[in-house]
């Protein structure tokens, strides 16, 4: 440090201590993150009477004979509010609730939503929490990975990552199983 210290040294000495404050052992603690893993099942219900996926934009007609559906279905959007529960069982304990859009965007050959979403958490360890997800949604494939770019409560500065697993479906309707690793402080 001496050789950065062209001041008088009670200057010196100054900025020593200001850094020993700086760095001292609470501070150190409070930059530390903590790893959570959270799991729960979301429950997609499109359309009906039950709905919790809302269609507020169609796609328009493409010019494509038809052949290709994904392409077809390019510029659906939907407004979800989907609940989050303990169990694959929709009556199972409620963890939370997975608020926000999709929207399918791809123009090839498989199905891909982007997400956007909040999932924010009324019972358990992260209650009155949430995690905010943005991600690429390949929805055929077993697993999907989503980044976790922020959060609130006790996740604020949140990083992490959503490993999603489609557990059942029925339609157009389904449950998936979430395994979730966040960062936070
Ligand atoms: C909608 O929910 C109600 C109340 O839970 C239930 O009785 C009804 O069978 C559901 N309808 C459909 C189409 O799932
Ligand atoms: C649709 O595409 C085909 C060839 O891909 C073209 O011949 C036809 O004119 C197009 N129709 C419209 C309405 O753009
Ligand atoms: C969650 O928020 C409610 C309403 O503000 C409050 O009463 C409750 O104590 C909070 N619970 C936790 C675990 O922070
Ligand atoms: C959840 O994901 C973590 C880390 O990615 C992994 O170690 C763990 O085995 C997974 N747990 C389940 C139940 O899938």
């Amino acid at each position: 440090m001496a050789k950065f210290c062209i001041s008088p040294p009670s200057q010196c000495l100054a900025l020593a201590i200001m850094l020993a404050i700086l760095m001292s052992s609470n501070t150190l603690e409070a930059l530390k993150p903590k790893i959570s893993n959270l799991q729960f099942y979301m429950h997609d219900i499109v359309g009906g009477p039950n709905a919790t996926a809302m269609l507020v934009a169609p796609s328009e007609p493409l010019n494509i004979s038809g052949t290709n559906p994904v392409a077809a279905m390019f510029g659906s959007t939907y407004v979800i509010d989907d609940p989050l529960t303990a169990t694959p069982d929709p009556k199972s304990t409620l963890l939370g609730r997975a608020q926000g859009i999709y929207a399918m965007s791809s123009l090839g050959d498989e199905f891909s939503l982007l997400m956007t979403l909040t999932y924010s958490f009324v019972s358990g360890p992260y209650k009155n929490s949430s995690i905010s997800v943005i991600g690429r949604n390949m929805v055929m494939r077993d697993v999907r990975e989503f980044p976790i770019v922020g959060g609130t409560g006790i996740f604020r500065l949140a990083r992490g990552y959503c490993l999603a697993y489609t557990h059942s479906t029925l339609g157009f309707d389904a449950v998936v199983r979430y395994n979730v690793t966040v960062l936070h402080y």
